[in-house]
């Protein structure tokens, strides 16, 4: 029995998906344990690609449970499309659970996402995915959210909406109040059958014995205490969250997995010191077909950055990496990673938290020589051109975090398990 979580390391899209649907096939239980639908994890397995927003990847496998935890906001609406899509796709989700205390958006979170950022001045715009995340997350931190189980309960929900203005921030009617609260009634009707007390759920599961498999979405540099604050998602992604988010505690875990990419993107505003806006960031963006699985927006695209992986190799204090997208770097000449920063003249190797002095770092690089070989279909670590081993290696030796797991494409065989 092991209790394993596995987190994204930089500005979120590692590459979680695919990595959580490969070691989910040794696992009994895959639990979502926060964040919502601005999350989009790809799996593509025997050529079929599946984008999941809110369902955990581990739902491809029939004996799967699949949890969506207590962290968790839940659009319900989209749930039900996203349950709806996979079935019409032959997929069961009569193994799905969703958390009874897990937060709900409705649509005046999304509303108000949308307006938060339009009033936002061009700096400090977020690039928010506008699906009422933050909004959400700020009723639940402010103690007037609705949860799962007021959905549930018509008197409950009615009793919780009154606490709202939204008629005056919004400028939405009673009536569109009203409507919107006959909605979600519905949805949680429909969803009814799949609502758990998801912390003794999970605790029964453990003492059976079970593998969990804790499964985090955004990254490490989005998270709201961790991240580049304020271009950040409101919930705590890191390796903490996955316990806070479940109701597992922290001496329940035996592994923290954390996905890295091996360039590195970001999707939305905010610092990003090793970004590239020349050929090599087209390289990147193109090769890795680096758009948004959620919102369709392009990627920023850069080196990779080892100020930020140390950061995070830290904070989540990781005991194994999944490196993702090796291959996309097949054809580079030269392959930089950013090993410092200089800010004010001054070399500095830990990440600053000062928003101001993350604006001025400026990368310090090493350089490593690059390969031409396609490497999609090395299923062997020592079929690797001897450059892919010598950068694979120098990351982690830089990181002291043993790279146990190699992806060189999205399908799930293209791994290398070291
Ligand atoms: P997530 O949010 O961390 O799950 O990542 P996304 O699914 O948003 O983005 C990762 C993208 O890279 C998806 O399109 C995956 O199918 C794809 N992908 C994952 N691993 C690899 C890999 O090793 N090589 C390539 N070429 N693509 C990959
Ligand atoms: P996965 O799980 C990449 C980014 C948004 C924006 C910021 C805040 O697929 O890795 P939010 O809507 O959360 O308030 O937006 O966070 N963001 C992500 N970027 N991958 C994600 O999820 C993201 N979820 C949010 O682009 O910059
Ligand atoms: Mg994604």
């Amino acid at each position: 029995m092991s209790i394993k979580v596995l987190i994204g390391t930089q500005w979120g899209d590692e590459g979680k998906g695919k990595i959580t649907d490969l070691l989910a096939e040794k696992s009994d239980v895959v639990f979502r344990y926060q964040g919502g639908n601005n999350a989009g994890h790809t799996l593509v397995v025997n050529g079929e690609t599946f984008k999941l927003h809110l369902i955990p990847s581990g739902v491809l496998y029939k004996d799967v449970i699949c949890v969506i935890g207590n962290g968790v906001v839940i659009d319900p609406e989209v749930l039900l499309q996203e349950m709806d899509g996979l079935k019409k796709r032959g997929i069961s989700v009569a193994n799905l659970k969703i958390s009874s205390n897990a937060h709900v958006i409705l649509p005046f979170h999304r509303m108000l996402d949308r307006k938060q950022e339009d009033a936002r001045s061009d700096d400090d715009k977020i690039g928010t995915t506008s699906r009422g995340i933050g909004p959400a997350y700020t009723d639940k931190i402010s103690r007037t959210g609705i949860r799962i189980a007021d959905i549930l309960n018509e008197k409950a929900l009615t009793s919780r909406i009154k606490q709202k203005n939204w008629g005056e921030v919004l400028g939405v009617t009673e009536q569109q109040i009203a409507g919107a609260v006959k909605d979600v009634l519905v949805f949680g009707d429909k969803l009814k059958p799949f609502v758990v007390d998801s912390v003794s759920f999970v605790h029964k599961l453990r003492k059976e014995g079970k593998e969990i498999f804790l499964e985090g979405a955004q990254g490490t540099m989005l998270d709201v205490d961790f991240g580049t604050y304020p271009f950040v998602t409101s919930s705590n992604p890191t390796a903490g969250g996955a316990c806070t988010g479940s109701g597992i505690g922290p001496t329940m875990i035996d592994d923290v997995i954390g996905v890295v990419k091996a360039y590195t993107t970001r999707v939305g505003e905010g610092p990003f010191p090793t970004e590239l806006n020349d050929e090599v960031g087209n390289f990147l963006a193109t090769n890795g077909h680096e758009v948004g699985t959620t919102t369709g927006r392009a990627r920023r695209c850069g080196w990779l950055d080892l100020v930020v992986l140390r950061y995070a190799a830290n904070v989540n204090s990781l005991t194994s990496i999944a490196l993702t997208k090796s291959d996309v770097l097949s054809g580079l000449k030269e392959l930089k990673v950013c090993v410092a920063y200089e800010i004010d003249g001054k070399k500095v190797k830990d990440f600053p938290c000062d928003r101001e002095m993350l604006e001025k770092a400026k990368p310090v690089y090493k350089t490593y020589p690059g390969w031409d070989e396609d490497i999609t279909g090395c299923t062997k670590f020592d079929e690797l051109p001897v450059n892919a081993r010598k950068y694979i290696k120098a990351i982690e030796k830089e990181l002291e975090v043993p790279i146990d797991i190699v992806s060189v494409g999205s399908g799930r065989m293209q791994t290398i398990i070291r």
